[in-house]
């Protein structure tokens, strides 16, 4: 992606030596032998290429950009089939999607509680903090795949020490205290939100309708092992796309479902396309406008593991908030006839019809006035 913002090299010489350039964060991941690559668009996680990871006994890869590198971060790792990893426990949070196979995760504390609980492929859950964590692979022939996000870059930032953030021997007992149904799928939902420590079938799950982000699509929210890393799954039905919006870095959404496009681009430029199948990794740029178009004959369902989002004064996302309002997110009304030109002319490819001319029609009668 080209560079917008470049200025002449004398006066970036001038900056080059400050700590919030090259971050304890960074040194660490070069520390680790791994490499980070600087992306907002993975075509697919289940076949990028990723290093050995030495320490962690697996193969592994970070995937994050300059805004993201100082809040949250994501990493895919491999697990070798018949191998497990090097047990780990960490001050900072994490939470874990499984793209491929099958197998186990421990999780214990220094108190000695401990847990073991199994996963395949569509399975998410989350790492309680600074527990001592470690993943199996369950097949003797076939390797694991997962992909995680962290809250660890504002961590390692702040310490600047690993061996504090990665072997402090303390156990945050309102997270975890061994529960045994710790890890199983059951959970509380309250209006959008599952509080829930483990979902084996992230596809599979069911999904309250939400219209506000258009098109009457599903979504859930998450809150995992009494964490604070924000996540959510959102799905909109064959023939519809979602409304565009934006919000700040760090929104990592990894496809679930389906097939597609997403426009992304920074206000007053033109939108550049990102095309999507499952396995597809977007994260949007700081404050870029980006919008999902599902041009598949089955749901595109994503999953989005994020930082923090800019709020309301009622505590409601200013994405799902319309810009004529003063939030983020662009009604259908203000789109440019273009993005239904281009949405119909995909669909017509797949020999499919678009499907949005009621969500049209319904968003006009709560459609806000146009600023004055
Ligand atoms: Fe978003």
């Amino acid at each position: 992606m080209a560079d917008r913002t470049a200025v002449p090299e004398e006066l970036a010489k001038k900056f080059a030596t400050e700590k919030d350039w090259d971050t304890p964060y960074q040194r660490w991941i070069r520390a680790e032998g791994l490499d980070i690559i600087p992306a907002h668009y993975i075509p697919n996680l289940r076949t990028v290429e990723l290093k050995p990871w030495l320490r962690r006994e697996a193969k592994g890869l970070y995937i994050n950009h300059e805004a993201s590198r100082t809040s949250n971060d994501c990493y895919v790792c491999e697990i070798a089939p018949g191998k497990k990893m090097a047990p780990q426990r960490q001050l900072f949070e994490e939470m874990v999607l499984i793209l491929d196979g099958r197998g186990s995760t421990a999780v214990w504390n220094d108190k000695g509680d401990r847990i073991t609980f199994e996963w395949k492929a569509g399975a998410m859950f989350a790492v309680p903090l600074n527990c001592w964590h470690q993943h199996f692979n369950g097949s003797g022939s076939e390797h694991v795949r997962f992909v995680s996000v962290t809250n660890g870059p504002s961590v390692m930032n702040l310490y600047d020490d690993a061996a504090f953030v990665f072997d402090t021997e303390y156990d945050f007992a309102n997270r975890f205290t061994g529960e045994p149904d710790y890890f199983t799928a059951k959970g509380e939902q309250k209006g959008f939100l599952l509080e829930s420590n483990f979902v084996s079938d992230v596809v599979n799950l069911p999904l309250i309708y939400a219209r506000e982000r258009g098109a009457g699509g599903g979504h859930i929210r998450f809150n995992m092992a009494r964490g604070s890393i924000p996540s959510h799954i959102s799905e909109f039905p064959v023939g519809t796309y979602k409304k565009g919006h934006c919000h700040g870095p760090g929104a990592h959404v990894v496809v679930l479902s389906g097939e597609g496009y997403t426009l992304m681009w920074p206000e007053n430029e033109e939108p550049k396309r990102y095309d999507w199948e499952v396995g597809t990794l977007i994260v949007p740029p700081n404050r870029w406008f980006h919008q999902h178009f599902n041009t598949s004959a089955e749901p595109g369902r994503y999953l989005a593991f994020k930082h923090f989002s800019p709020r309301n004064p009622q505590g409601v996302p200013l994405s799902w908030v319309s810009r004529r309002k003063g939030g983020n997110q662009i009604d259908y009304a203000d789109e440019p006839a273009i993005v239904r030109q281009m949405y119909e002319e995909n669909l017509a490819r797949n020999g499919l019809t678009s499907k949005m001319e009621d969500v049209y029609r319904d968003e006009l009668t709560t459609l806000p006035p146009l600023k004055a």
